[in-house]
Formats: C-alpha cells, structure tokens, sequence
C-alpha cells in the first residue's frame, strides 16, 4: 500500500482495492467518532480550496462540514469569486493555491474538458487535487456508495445484481461520471452489474472498457442491456439515474444543435422511470440507491424514494464520512 498523504484523488483507478479497504476503514473510524461525539481533529489549522463550476449540495457540504469537523477551513470558491473568471490558467491557480493551503478540490463537468482542468491542476499543485466530480469521474460518490453497500450487504459483495439504469429527467442532463465510477469500482468487488440505458444514451466506450477488464480481474461481472426492466429483474439493489447523451456523438462540440439532438432523444424516452411496477421484479430486499438530485417523478416516482426499499439518505451521508477519510489521508496523516 502506497502512503496516501499527497496523492490525488480524481480516479478511483489510482487506488489499489487494499487502498480502498483502508479508505473504507477510515470511513468507518471516523463514522464511528462521529456518532459518539468524539473530536477528531485530524487536519487542525489546515485549508482545503474547493472550486465549483458546478452547483452541489452534499458534495459542498460533506466538505466544509468535514473540513470543520477535522479541525481545519475550506474556501467555498467559485470561478466568479476567482481569477479563473478572466482567464487565469489552472496552472496559476494551482501554484498559487498549493502555496496557501494544503489541498484544491474542484468540479468541473464540462463534457471533453472537465477532467482534463482537474489533470492540469493535479500536474502543477504541489499539494493533493481531490475530484469533487468532472465529466468523467465522480469517485467520491462511488466510494460513498461503496460504504453504503457494504453497510446493507456486508463484506462479500460477490454475486450481488446491481441495476445502474438510465432514467428520464428533465431537471438536466447529468454527467456520466456517476455511473461510470460505479461501473469502474463494484465489479472489483465482485459484483454483478447490468447497465441498461436507451441506445442514445450510452457511457463512453473507453471507461467501458476499462471497467470490463476490471471485472474479469475482480471476479464480477459488467453487462448492457437496453430494457430497465430486463435490468432490473431479481437486482438486489438499483440505481435509476439519468446521465446526459453525450457519448453518443462521436465528438461533442456543445453546440445548440446537439444539444437540441440530445433533447430531442430524452423525449423518445420519457417511461424510463422507476416505479413500484419496477421493485416488483426486483428481489423482495431490494434497495434503492441514488447520488441525489433525484428528479422525483421523472427519475423515480415518490413512492419508491420515499418507501422502505431506498437507502438512498444513508448513502448522502456516508458522503460526509468517505469524504472525510479522503481529506484526512491525502492532507494529512503519515
Ligand atoms: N451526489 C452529488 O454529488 O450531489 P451534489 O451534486 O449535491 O454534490
């Protein structure tokens, strides 16, 4: 195992499966100190800048709370509050933070470009860059997920079904960084994951790729199909989510005429949601996950979010304790 204090964190690839055990473990630790009120002042007097081009509820929060709760400060900053409005580079940025703190995290899902600003300010920051989500990855979501899951299934996730399913929204089209960091992460712990999703809406092929590989070598299994109710038939969890047809363009340009394509194709879709009917073929302890904003009634009826099926609360908050584990590890610690 590699010592964690100065890593990145912008993919969980970087991380050997032992990693995200201690990762896991840490989480656990400080959950557990949490509930009982303990102080656990890891980071004392220590900055973390968070950059955000992109709204965010619990990723915002699960930060500057965990920032305080370990004894330290994050900057809330977005590009209007910044430089980076008037075009200074993430190199200049980067330099500049590293000498005033201990850690940048940043979102920026601009599809094409997102991760390749988090790359750039990883190359130049002398202190750890921490993904709080780009277009591509999204891995403090999927190492929350992980703890939820493990906290629901236990340890050996072996065999477990989980359906990632595309669903309608029209709140936005989100980034396939969710999905993609859930495909890249549960079949390395030997879980068999099915994504359905309309044909207009696929995941980019080389994350695919690269997430089948990791499941042969894990031992789970990563299929596609094209029904959510195929998908979902005798899961023991679901994920009904809507991501965004980006990567069914060959290259995405962002402009007005693909993003009326990609309208025009969300509409063909508009009974990709999840519903009592859905659970119904699920197995009887089915559970119901979500990154959340869910787009209630689009995505999954109320019904489903808010019956006794979905974990999906205890899954923002394990936000709160993996983000911590993160920030303790990569800024501080040995
Ligand atoms: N799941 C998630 O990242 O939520 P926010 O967009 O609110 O941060």
């Amino acid at each position: 195992m590699k010592i964690f204090r100065g890593r990145n964190f912008i993919t969980l690839e970087d991380y050997s499966k032992q990693e995200i055990d201690f990762i896991l473990e840490v989480s656990g630790y400080l959950k557990m100190k949490y509930i009982l009120g303990e102080e656990t002042p890891l980071l004392k007097d220590k900055t973390l800048f968070m950059i955000f081009f992109e709204q965010s509820t619990r990723t915002r929060n699960s930060l500057e709370a965990g920032m305080t709760q370990l004894g330290g400060h994050a900057h809330d900053l977005t590009p209007n509050k910044m430089q980076l409005s008037h075009g200074e580079s993430a190199k200049d940025t980067a330099v500049v933070l590293s000498r005033m703190g201990e850690g940048i995290a940043c979102r920026n899902c601009f599809y094409g470009t997102g991760n390749k600003y988090l790359n750039e300010l990883a190359k130049h920051a002398s202190i750890p860059v921490i993904s709080m989500q780009d277009d591509v990855y999204h891995p403090l979501q999927a190492i929350a997920d992980l703890l939820t899951i493990r906290e629901y299934f236990g340890q050996n996730l072996k065999g477990l079904k989980v359906a990632i399913t595309w669903a309608y929204a029209t709140s936005h089209a989100k980034p396939l960084s969710v999905p993609q960091s859930q495909i890249l992460l549960f079949p390395r712990y030997g879980m068999d994951v099915v994504v359905a999703h309309p044909e207009e809406f696929p995941l980019q092929r080389d994350v695919v790729d690269r997430a089948k590989r990791y499941a042969e070598e894990g031992g789970g299994s990563l299929s596609f199909v094209g029904d959510m109710r195929e998908a979902v038939k005798d899961a023991d969890i679901i994920i009904p989510k809507n991501w965004g047809g980006f990567a069914y363009f060959d290259t995405w340009e962002d402009s007005e005429e693909q993003w009326e394509m990609m309208k025009n194709n969300l509409e063909k879709h508009k009974d990709w949601r999840c519903d009592t009917d859905m659970l119904k073929l699920a197995k009887r302890h089915v559970k119901i996950m979500h990154a959340l904003p869910a787009d209630r009634g689009n995505e999954v009826t109320d019904e489903v979010i808010d019956g006794e099926r979905s974990i999906v609360y205890d899954e923002a908050e394990n936000r709160l304790h993996t983000g911590k584990a993160i920030l303790a590890l990569t800024m501080g610690g040995k």
